[in-house]
């Protein structure tokens, strides 16, 4: 039994094309999501942990960037919470947090998914190691699982490739309790598509994740948003194994203008896109339908637009953002992505 160490994960943030919005019970999804682990958006956190002298109130200490950050220590410690109750043995311990993002803080990119999952996993692997415990083949799933109680985007970046949340027909293993790796298709199309991820704004988002979902709740076109997001996660994954490029567009861009209008229908409604994410919108529509080029966009919960597109596209792509969209970005900036293998445990 290990008594002291350090540990250190990466891992990566992920977008959704299917979405998850809206929440059943604690944590738990109204309908199945299917989301695209990335590569270069990712955190790093390392955890310094040693045992105390007597056992007592589980501490932590915090650091973001190098630095005190209240707000992430803040919502680390109430993670930390769930952790303990899930992981009895890690509360002997005094844990010493460290974490990165590889994107600048104010990117307006969803960082929760990163910052979790690669909290979760440092904290399930310190639990194995102080408690002797070797479950290899259930480590991961018991990650997700704790990775969904603190954001429930968390739980598929713990996975690399396409990963599926939420019990879904026809799929062996799917679960609303943690996600699953879903990679294994008869085309390979899709396993290497990028994802041009545009900054229309940083700035801090009019309403939380956490107030979003919870508008859910009283949302007239609740049950709607589940049904035909349950039925877009089994027609997606039909798409992923077929290769079926139109199929896979037609949905993702679906699920994006769907998400928006959950903010639009809630009460009190509210607009997390900008003028300039029309804008790109309306640009990269003309921009496809003039040149034929294969790609698609979906939004996150935010004003940022992804583009998601193979390597054929990527040239043609590539020029036309920096020439034609760049100018509706914030600072001119995007981020240039792509699917990735999961998260990735750093040797000291
Ligand atoms: O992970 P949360 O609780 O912050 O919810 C995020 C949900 C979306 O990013 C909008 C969609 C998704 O499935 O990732």
């Amino acid at each position: 039994m290990s008594s002291s160490g350090r540990i250190a994960w990466r891992s990566p943030s992920n977008i959704a094309v299917v979405k998850y919005w809206g929440k059943k019970g604690f944590q738990l999804p109204g309908n199945s999501s299917v989301s695209m682990t990335l590569t270069d958006c990712f955190t790093e956190t390392t955890i310094e942990y040693s045992q105390k002298i007597a056992s007592s109130t589980p501490s932590f200490s915090f650091l973001f960037q190098g630095k005190k950050n209240i707000d992430f220590e803040t919502k680390t410690g109430r993670f930390l919470e769930i952790a303990f109750r899930e992981l009895h043995a890690l509360k002997n311990f005094h844990l010493q947090i460290e974490s990165s993002n590889s994107f600048p803080h104010s990117a307006g990119i969803a960082s929760s998914a990163s910052s979790i999952s690669s909290l979760a996993l440092c904290l399930c692997t310190i639990n194995r190691l102080v408690s002797n415990t070797e479950d290899e083949e259930h480590f991961l799933r018991g990650v997700s699982h704790l990775a969904r109680l603190g954001s429930g985007s968390a739980c598929r970046s713990v996975y690399g490739g396409w990963v599926l949340w939420g019990e879904t027909n026809g799929i062996i293993n799917s679960s609303d309790d943690y996600a699953i790796p879903v990679s294994d298709f008869s085309s390979k199309i899709f396993s290497t598509w990028y994802d041009a991820i545009l900054i229309v704004s940083s700035g801090i988002k009019q309403v939380k994740s956490s107030e979003g979902h919870k508008l859910m709740e009283t949302n007239p076109y609740k049950e709607i948003k589940f049904k035909t997001g349950n039925l877009n996660a089994v027609k997606f994954l039909g798409a992923l194994n077929s290769g079926n490029t139109e199929l896979f567009r037609n949905i993702a861009e679906y699920e994006a203008m769907s998400l928006h209008a959950m903010f639009l229908t809630s009460d009190p409604s509210y607009i997390l896109f900008r003028p300039e994410t029309l804008q790109i919108i309306d640009k990269l529509i003309r921009f496809r339908y003039d040149t034929g080029l294969e790609y698609c966009f979906t939004l996150d919960a935010g004003p940022n637009i992804h583009i998601l597109y193979p390597e054929s596209s990527r040239d043609r792509l590539i020029t036309f953002i920096k020439l034609e969209l760049t100018p509706f970005c914030e600072d001119g900036r995007w981020i240039d992505d792509r699917i990735g293998n999961g998260p990735e445990q750093i040797q000291n």
